[in-house]
This record gives structure tokens, sequence and C-alpha cells, in this order.
């Protein structure tokens, strides 16, 4: 008997081995994740040939390695999807999460604790979307005309200046004016220097800033301290402010409501993260649609004879403008938006949760996924003849219907996509539309190639260009 009994047990032992072996192997087959790029230094991974250009860098490996792949940099693995579905898995999956996504450069960049930043981001949220949302939007369009007319007089009669800083002694007072509360920070030219110098500093460095330790970037730690100051000193100010309007609340009152509600002491930060995220797309945007213009003498020929045709020739007026007048220059719109599509931001990020499944390969919880809007925008399936700035391609966009074109991803999708879009591109079209009714532009060098230096924002101009302008009467 107990013979027979252990010749049953060691063929079943064997069969179930092998079915548990078949099983674990199918497994893994199915959790096959898709290629890495690790580098060979432990723990830095690919850092350094990633760092040189990252921007290049994560087209040539899509070319090398297909439309899914794995970045391992720092400790951290980022994987990147490039084609329809996982563009869809990345908008669309309640495995990704936006908010733990970026709570950490959050942290770094802004010093906002985790567990405070995940209170209150959806409400933050929320309340700026309605603010600067489509409904509430054309109530800025008077207050951006006006300071926008000021700014201009600055400019004088005739100049020549590198174009990205004209844009920012226009845009930057312009967008804390209207944001934050009018004369703040930006009040003599001292202190517009020292500003533009710190954001400057900051805004370069944000990138770096989100994953090393503060102590190891100097310069970086030392503008970052400076505008954190800078809003300590005047946050009581910004709260005291009455606006023109009487009761409407600044969108950064608004913003200190809110976190005040839960605590007084991160006030100066969020003052910080709003001002970054205000000024640090919407300034380069204007700069490479001012250049994409002026690039392209019919382009530019077209806008002047369209301002021509709804304000009369030129002029030192200040000329108010209407919605209606707005919806008339429909031709300026499309030229920020092939701006935004050729300019578009790096990258975009979600956390992964739990696995999930994209083409054959099973992406890992605890991977960041990524998503490049700018190489995106330069696929010929969905945008013909990519390089080339055409502003004639947004005639399809339901813009009426606050619509884009279906794959231009450059304000990300879905629950968190950018709450300030529609009031950037105002203020662009406002800001084109009153230079080019001032004054004569030309442009003295070649407009810049984009850099590739990072991925966090739209890519700065890699090089300087001067423009030239004289006021038309
Ligand atoms: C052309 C200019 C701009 C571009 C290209 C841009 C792009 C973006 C992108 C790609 C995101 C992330 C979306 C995602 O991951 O799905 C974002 C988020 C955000 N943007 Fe913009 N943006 C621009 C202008 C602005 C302006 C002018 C403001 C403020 C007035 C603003 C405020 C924000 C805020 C607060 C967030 C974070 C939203 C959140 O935490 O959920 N942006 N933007």
């Amino acid at each position: 008997m107990p013979d027979n009994s252990m010749g049953l047990i060691f063929p079943t032992l064997i069969l179930f081995l092998v079915v548990v072996t078949l099983f674990s192997f199918l497994q893994r087959k199915n959790v096959r994740g898709p290629p890495c790029i690790r580098g060979w230094i432990p723990w830095l991974g690919a850092s350094f040939e990633f760092g040189k250009a990252p921007l290049e860098f994560i087209e040539q490996a899509r070319i090398k390695y297909g439309p899914i792949f794995t970045v391992f940099a720092m400790g951290n693995r980022m994987t990147f999807v490039t084609e329809e579905e996982g563009i869809d898995v990345f908008f669309k999956s309640k495995k990704l999460n936006f908010e733990l996504a970026i709570q950490n450069p959050i942290c770094h960049t802004a010093s906002i604790p985790k567990n405070i930043f995940l209170t209150l981001h959806e409400k933050l949220y929320i309340m700026l979307k309605g603010k600067l949302g489509t409904l509430n939007l054309y109530q800025f369009t008077g207050q951006l005309t006006e300071e926008l007319h000021e700014q201009l007089e600055n400019l004088g009669t005739r100049g020549t200046m590198d174009l990205n800083d004209l844009i920012r002694h226009v845009l930057y007072p312009v967008t804390v004016n209207v944001l934050f509360n009018k004369g703040l920070f930006l009040t003599n030219k001292r202190k517009i220097k020292e500003f533009h110098h710190h954001f400057q500093v900051f805004d370069e460095g944000f990138e770096y800033g989100s994953q090393v330790p503060e102590c190891l970037l100097r310069n970086w730690s030392k503008s970052k301290k400076w505008l954190l100051t800078l809003f300590e000193k005047n946050i009581s100010d910004i709260k005291a402010y009455k606006s023109a309007k009487g009761n409407s609340l600044t969108v950064m009152q608004a913003v200190l409501d809110i976190v005040e509600m839960e605590t007084s002491e991160q006030s100066s930060k969020y003052g910080l993260l709003t001002l970054w995220a205000s000024l640090s797309n919407a300034a380069p945007i204007a700069f490479w649609t001012l250049g994409f213009i002026l690039s392209h003498p019919d382009i530019h020929k077209n806008i002047m004879q369209s301002i021509s045709s709804v304000f009369g020739t030129a002029g030192k007026d200040k000329i108010k403008l209407s919605e209606d007048e707005l919806k008339k220059l429909l031709l300026i719109k499309w030229c920020i938006l092939e701006a935004v599509r050729l300019r578009a931001p790096g990258i975009i990020t979600r956390k992964v949760m739990k696995p999930v499944k994209i083409l054959n390969h099973t992406v890992p919880a605890g991977d960041l996924l990524m998503l490049s809007p700018f190489w995106q925008h330069r696929n010929p399936k969905y945008f013909p003849e990519p390089e080339l700035f055409k502003p004639e391609r947004w005639k399809k966009a339901n813009l009426e219907k606050h619509a884009f074109l279906d794959c231009f991803l450059a304000f990300g999708r879905g629950k968190f996509q950018c709450p300030g879009r529609w009031f950037a591109l105002l203020e662009i079209q406002i800001f084109i539309i009153l230079i080019f009714y001032k004054y004569d532009c030309n442009l003295l060098d070649p407009l810049p190639k984009p850099s590739f230096l990072h991925l966090v924002g739209v890519p700065q101009p890699d090089g300087q260009c001067r423009i030239e302008y004289k006021q038309r009467i």
C-alpha cells in the first residue's frame, strides 16, 4: 500500500510543478515591461545621456526602441508612450494619478508639504478653472487691454530690443497686475531688473530644482528664496487689495482664500507657484507667436490688413477691444495656437498606481508615465507637414465651441487640463493686436531654434533674436 501511494504522489508533484512553472512563465510573459534604457551606473541609470538634451533623447529612443519604452534615471522609472493606445490610457485610465505624479516636483520647487498639496489641490483647481474659464474670460478683456496699452507706452516711439526682453517687459507686469494686484512688485527699474533676474533663474532651474536637493543648486535656491521673501513681504497687501471692479477677488486673492482656510504658513509658496504657472509658458509662447508671424511676411501682411479692417489704419489711440472684434481677428488666434503646437511642452506626466497594460507591455505600478506633446505634434499622421508654421490648419478646429484640433495636447487633457489656457490665449491675442496696431515690427535676426535642454514646459529659444519697432504714426 505505502509503495503504491508514493508512486502516485511523485507524478502528481511533478505535474503540479510543471503547471506552476508554466503558469508563472506565462504570467511573466504577460507582465513583460517595455524595453528599458538603464545605462550602466546603478541608481543614476541613463541620467547622463538623458540629461544632455532630454527632449532629443526621447525622440531618439522612440526611433530605436519603438512606441513604448522606459528610461531609468536617478532612481526613477519613466515610461514614455508615443502612440494612440498609450495616449488613450494616459488620459483615461483610472489606474493613473495626476496629483501623485506632480506632488514631489511641487514639494521640491515650492516647498509645499505633500499632505497640504494633496488636501488643497482639487479645491484650487476647481476655483482656477472657474475664474479663468470661458464663461468668465471676457471679463479680463478690458483690464488686459488697458494694462497692455500702458506697458507698450513704455517702449517709446521706436527702438531695438532682444525679443525675449521685450516680451518679458510687457507681459510680466500685465499678468501680475491682472491676476495678482495692480502695482505689485514691478514698480521701479531696480525692482523690475531684480525680479526678472530671479524669476529667470528660478524658471530655468525649475526642472533641476524639482529633482535635485536644493542645497546643490545654490543660485537657484537663492532666487527661489528671493521670490518667496518678495511674496512674504506682500501677502498682507495682496489680501487687502480692492480691485477696481469692487467685490470681485483677483485670482491670487481667491488662491489665498482657499489656502488660508487650511493653513496660513503656505501662502507665499502658493504665490510663487501661481506666479510661475502664469508666466513660465505664456511669455515664451508670445515670443514664438510674434517670431513666427514676423518671419512669415505673407501671414504678417494678412494680419496687418485684418487689424486695419477692424480698427482703421494705425494709431496712437488707446483702442478698446470687444469680444466681437476679437472673433473677427481669428487669424491671430490660429497663429498663437500654431505656435503652441510647434512649441508645446516637452512632457506631461501621470503616476501609475496599478499595473497598466499598453500595447503588449505591462507598465508596473510606481512608474511615471510620460507623454510628449512636443513630439506628438510632429506626427505627420495628425499634422501634415508638421514642422511648417501653418495657421490655416486651425480652420478645422471648432474654436467657437472651445474645442482644439483632435491630437493637440499642449494643455494636457481630461480632468486636470491647464486651467489658464483660455486666459493665456486671450492675453497673447490682445498683445499681438496692440503691438501691430501701434508699431511696425521687424526681426533683425533669424528666429532661433527651440532649446532641447528641458522637458518641463514649452521650449525656450536657443539663442537671441532682436526686434526693431517703430511707431506707425
Ligand atoms: C500657452 C501657455 C500655457 C501652456 C502651454 C500651458 C500648459 C500646461 C500644461 C501642459 C499643464 C499640465 C496639464 C496636464 O498635465 O494634463 C498645465 C497646468 C497648469 N497650468 Fe498651464 N499652460 C499655459 C498657461 C497657463 C497660464 C497663463 C496659467 C495661469 C494663469 C496656467 C496655469 C496652470 C495651472 C495652475 C496648472 C496646474 C493645474 C493642476 O494642478 O491641476 N497655465 N499648463
